[in-house]
């Protein structure tokens, strides 16, 4: 299916007849440049609501066609009404943008619209979920809009973001590029991070759009729908029973663990293509949505680097606000070492991933499969750092580093023959959870193929948990 008109979109994203629409008849006011012969009942945006899976939605779709799907106040003004509808009745708001940014003849008046716009995008946050589809070329203003939602998903040739377009940049910067190098859908999806999603066509963006609220509530004071479990909540999963390697050396897809183990064994992944040594996403356990945390050995060893860090903690803050369950999988080397990521903030890009677990009042739930080292293995959901329930297969190492990085740091003196002893001698110490579930640090030592019933077991011991910080205005999270 190629590139959809506005009301095209809005048909495949909602339920069949559902979609009832709000504000068709306002025209703008604006007789700059001639603008009074431009005046279109509706202007540029189609606003309204309807249905997905039978829940109520708000919807805003940009219309290209109209003066290049621009912001007037008008489209402002009818955005904002379903935005506050949106939150007043506590139902997602889905914007499905297409815009060239501020209409450029209303001048202020278009810049006062995108600001009412973002001051509802951040009041909406962390109380209904806020999803943005971006479905053309987006500049400026039509950016910064969905920078402030939860999720962001471009269509692949068919849509650009960028704060300013290619003619721009070279006025100012002199550097040559086009509006796809600048910030296509494989710019955002695999180097800058911006989204969350990247789709083939217009029909997939909307089919994942409808899937992704199958997984979120409708608000934060809601649970996520219950898909009736018909998978058995006691399934042994022996396919795990290999997945980890016996050589520590050896990388493994830790997909290969998630999957098995949720209901239908369906995982759907969030940003597959950035960051890709950290794993998130949504799974179903006993028919209860869950956010997996995971550290993807197969990727830098599964290193937490600036950006898996950022990916992370970002996550994990969406699953605190709307009452999802957090299920990290650990194995991990530590924080990537490095010049580059020294200087580029590893300090403080790592602290908002302890942050976000420390913070995270929901049900918390950790599985170390093979590494757990050093500041790595307390940020990744620690029971030091608040997790309700931490487990570990036989294979889990949790210590400071690995064999033979502490042997050279405290035996370099020894000859090679007295260094394999003290590996050896190390290796029976720690590379094993023994220790930590003697400390109590971790909670059972499990089974691979028990997995899914260990971990459904846990959150359901989990699911009343009710737990508050202390009473605060915000905290102040390492940005
Ligand atoms: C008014 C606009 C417009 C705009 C496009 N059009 N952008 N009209 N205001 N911002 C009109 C064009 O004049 C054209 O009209 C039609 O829409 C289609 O645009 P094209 O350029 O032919 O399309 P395309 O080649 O696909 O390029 C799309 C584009 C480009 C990359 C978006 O139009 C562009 O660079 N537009 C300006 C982007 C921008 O700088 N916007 C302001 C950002 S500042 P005709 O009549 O010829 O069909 C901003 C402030 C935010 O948004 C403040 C908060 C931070």
């Amino acid at each position: 299916m190629n590139k959809l008109n506005v009301r095209e979109r809005i048909d495949v994203l909602l339920d069949k007849n559902t979609f009832v629409e709000v504000d068709k008849y306002v025209k703008h006011h604006c007789t700059n440049f001639g603008m009074e012969n431009k005046r279109i009942a509706g202007d540029g945006v189609v606003c309204g609501y309807g249905k997905i899976d039978g829940r109520l939605v708000f919807v805003y779709g940009f219309d290209f066609a109209v003066l290049g799907g621009s912001l007037s106040s008008a489209n402002a003004q009818k955005i904002v009404k379903v935005q506050e509808m949106a939150l007043k009745v506590g139902a997602p708001i889905i914007g499905l943008n297409d815009s060239g940014g501020a209409r450029i003849q209303e001048g202020i008046e278009s810049l006062t619209g995108f600001a009412h716009i973002f001051r509802r995008n951040v009041m909406s946050s962390g109380v209904i979920p806020q999803i943005s589809a971006i479905m053309g070329p987006c500049a400026g203003g039509s950016c910064y809009s969905p920078a402030l939602t939860d999720f962001i998903l471009m269509v692949q040739d068919e849509s650009q973001m960028f704060i300013t377009g290619p003619n721009v940049v070279k006025q100012v910067t002199n550097e040559e590029c086009d509006k796809e190098s600048l910030g296509g859908a494989s710019v955002h999806g695999s180097i800058s991070g911006v989204a969350n999603f990247v789709c083939q066509n217009d029909e997939e963006c909307l089919m994942t759009i409808r899937e992704l609220l199958g997984f979120l509530p409708s608000n934060n004071m809601e649970d996520a729908p219950i898909k009736p479990a018909t998978d058995e909540l006691t399934r042994i999963c022996h396919e795990l029973d290999n997945v980890v390697p016996a050589d520590p050396n050896q990388s493994y897809d830790i997909r290969n663990i998630i999957e098995p183990i949720c209901d239908q064994q369906y995982f759907f992944e969030i940003q597959p293509s950035w960051a890709k040594n950290i794993v998130i996403g949504f799974g179903r356990m006993a028919g209860r949505t869950v956010g997996f945390v995971a550290n993807q050995p197969q990727e830098k060893s599964g290193a937490l680097d600036i950006d898996a860090s950022e990916k992370a903690a970002r996550f994990i803050r969406f699953c605190d606000c709307f009452n999802i369950p957090i299920v990290a999988i650990e194995d991990v080397t530590g924080f990537l070492p490095g010049i580059q990521q020294e200087h580029n903030g590893i300090i403080r890009h790592g602290a908002k991933l302890v942050y976000a677990f420390a913070e995270a009042t929901v049900p918390k739930v950790t599985l170390i499969t093979r590494k757990a080292y050093g500041g790595a293995y307390i940020a990744m959901n620690s029971k030091q750092l608040g997790a309700d329930v931490n487990l570990a297969y036989p294979t889990a190492e949790i210590a400071v580093m690995g064999a033979k990085g502490a042997v050279s740091i405290l035996y370099r003196k020894e000859t090679p023959e007295q260094q394999a002893e003290r590996v050896k001698e190390y290796e029976e110490k720690f590379a094993n959870p023994t220790m930590a579930a003697e400390h109590g640090f971790i909670d059972d030592i499990i089974e691979p193929a028990d997995t899914r019933h260990a971990l459904i077991q846990a959150l359901e011991m989990c699911r009343n948990k009710n737990q508050s910080n202390p009473p605060k205005k915000h905290g102040n999270i390492p940005l």
